[in-house]
């Protein structure tokens, strides 16, 4: 295989760091060109120092100096470039070839949609891309020419079930019938809905198999994940929204299958842990070490699956009716989470009302076509603006 040359967006974060656990293995098949990061300067100055990259990348001026300082005392030559346009600058300046899309959030949609411009192999975390905006992002990928690769295990799990074909003619279902999405149920699974208004962000972020950031914790918690998930499968692999299941599956050993026409269901097993899928991608088509212990299926006395309550988990009904809504609802839907989840996590909102402001914020402002990057964020940035409003005048 040759030298694959890697730019991580968000490579201080878990699934960043996951990468370079994985690249750190294998020297003579990466080489990291561009590292991006937002506030951990001092973690992002040890990846410097340890992967050399030609280009870093943090959000602001004051964090830009002082890596540029520590970088210079160490005598390494990375240029050190800050802000939103630099993370596209990573992107498209490093001469890398392949990309980790894997800031939180939607602030990693512009430079992931640069990455698909740009005809990269582009190994996507950041599900907020295709959740914001699917249609632009996969139109983008085939005009640009590249390769799209799910790195979300569940998305990666279909992908490996899927046969090769699939990503020469994803419209063509070659007897596709259904996409069965797994899910943990997270933390609150069972616990009495009247003992959630009380829960803390630290029992939130507890997930009981996967080790992730925190917001990506709170949404596995509340299902919001899922739902987020739902809509990016539908973009990935073009099957209608009714094709896509979601199923609780508490042991994180399915980690999603497939449903073939002729009875088949084929299903990816493994551990919960987001270096398979990482070195998955990075690898594709071979297959490399990842560093993960091997599953020992004896271990479990049983497999379960069972269909999801809706009413314990109001989010994923509102993601469920936002991916049928269209044009910016998923947009909405996903901002006002950020902002609910933001409070939860940081300013004392009660875990309960995160699909409260997500609703009432999807209720105040209308859906309209998705039909440019520049209305989509300008969406996003009103949804922000009322689900911060709507909190305030709930007296959060
Ligand atoms: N973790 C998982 O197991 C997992 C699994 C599937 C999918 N994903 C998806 O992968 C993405 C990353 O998740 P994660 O768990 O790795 O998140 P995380 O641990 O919170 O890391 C997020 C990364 O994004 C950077 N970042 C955050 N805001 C930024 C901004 N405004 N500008 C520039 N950089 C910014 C962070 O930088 P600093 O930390 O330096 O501020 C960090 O490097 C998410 O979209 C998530 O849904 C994660």
């Amino acid at each position: 295989m040759p030298l694959r040359r890697v730019a991580i967006l968000g490579s201080t974060g878990s699934i960043g760091v996951n990468t370079l656990d994985v690249i750190r293995s294998h020297p003579e098949r990466f080489k990291v060109v561009a590292l991006t990061a937002g506030k951990q300067v001092d973690r992002l100055a040890e990846q410097c120092l340890e992967f050399n990259p030609a280009i870093a990348v943090v959000a602001d001026a004051d964090g830009a100096a002082r890596l540029s300082a520590i970088l210079h005392d160490k005598k390494i030559a990375t240029e050190v470039l800050y802000g939103p346009e630099a993370m596209v600058t990573a992107v498209t300046q490093s001469n890398c070839d392949t990309v980790m899309a894997a800031i939180v959030g939607a602030a990693g949609l512009v430079p992931a949609l640069a990455a698909a411009k740009a005809g990269k192999r582009v190994l996507l975390a950041n599900k907020e891309a295709l959740v914001m905006s699917g249609d632009l992002f996969m139109q983008a990928m085939q005009s640009g020419g590249g390769e799209l690769l799910p790195i979300d295990s569940e998305h990666n799990a279909i992908f490996q079930c899927l046969p090769q074909q699939f990503t020469k003619a994803p419209h063509d279902y070659l007897g596709v019938e259904e996409l069965w999405l797994t899910a943990s149920g997270g933390p609150f699974r069972d616990t009495p809905i009247s003992e959630l208004s009380v829960v803390t962000p630290e029992q939130a972020c507890a997930h009981p198999n996967w080790v992730m950031g925190r917001k990506i914790s709170v949404d596995s918690a509340t299902m919001m994940n899922k739902g987020l998930e739902v809509i990016e499968a539908f973009w990935l692999f073009g099957l209608s929204l009714e094709k896509i299941k979601v199923l609780i599956h508490p042991q994180s050993v399915v980690h999603s299958m497939v449903r073939y026409r002729d009875g088949s269901v084929l299903a990816q097993m493994g551990q919960p842990d987001m270096r398979t899928p990482i070195a998955y991608g990075l690898a594709w088509p071979e297959r490399i070490d990842a560093g993960v212990a091997p599953l020992n299926l004896t271990q479990f006395s049983a497999l379960s699956f069972t269909e999801p309550d809706l009413g314990r988990f109001p989010c994923l009904a509102l993601a469920f009716s936002a991916a049928k809504t269209g044009g910016t609802a998923p947009t909405i839907l996903n901002a006002a989470n950020e902002i609910a989840v933001a409070a939860f996590l940081d300013a004392g909102l009660s875990y309960l009302r995160i699909p409260e402001v997500v609703e009432k914020t999807l209720n105040h402002i209308q859906s309209v076509p998705a039909s440019s990057l520049e209305l989509i964020l300008e969406v996003d940035a009103q949804a922000r603006q009322v689900a911060t409003s709507l909190m305030s005048e709930m007296n959060i």
